[in-house]
């Protein structure tokens, strides 16, 4: 038998005012609420490893898309994936321990992540001139964002 089925067998077993004495209804509570909050997205990472593990490398692959240009089917599949990585890490802005309650921070995550999709996009049409266009976009969110908050 589990501990949690042990203590729902030894709950369902004692008198009432037993349960009551021993605050084992608070006990059940207090295990339920917390598998809870597990199931929320929560930071995994400070925001500077954030930043340099992930947002850094998978932005750069855009910034200098032009200096080495994908030819291969590899080189598109590798830019799909950084653009991906890079939308799916301006969500991580906006979940807690990244996230700061502020307009700005969530007009610029959301400028980086509507950039880092359309960038996506475009490496799996393989259009180099859209990804070149979107540069402007996605280093506005980054300098806006920083000039805002660091
Ligand atoms: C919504 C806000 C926001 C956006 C958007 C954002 N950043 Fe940041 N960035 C921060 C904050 C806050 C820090 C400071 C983190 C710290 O040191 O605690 C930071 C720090 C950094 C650092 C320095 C990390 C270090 O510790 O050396 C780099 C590099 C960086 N960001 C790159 C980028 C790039 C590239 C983009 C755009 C593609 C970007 N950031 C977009 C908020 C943002």
């Amino acid at each position: 038998m589990s501990n949690l089925s042990r203590l729902t067998y030894a709950v369902m077993r004692a008198p009432a005012g037993l349960i009551a004495g021993l605050g084992i209804t608070g006990v059940l509570l207090a295990v339920t609420a917390s598998a809870a909050d597990n199931t929320a997205p929560q930071a995994s990472a400070t925001m500077s490893e954030l930043m340099t593990r992930i947002v850094q490398p998978s932005s750069d692959a855009v910034f200098y898309v032009s200096r080495t240009p994908p030819q291969t089917d590899e080189d598109w599949r590798q830019l799909e994936n950084k653009t991906l990585m890079l939308a799916e890490s301006a969500n991580l802005l906006l979940i807690p321990g990244y996230a700061q309650a502020q307009e700005q921070w969530l007009r610029d995550s959301l400028l980086m992540r509507d950039a880092a999709v359309a960038a996506f996009n475009a490496a799996k049409a393989k259009d180099l001139p859209a990804l070149e266009e979107l540069n402007n976009a996605l280093y506005e969110s980054c300098e806006n964002c920083h000039t805002a908050t660091r």
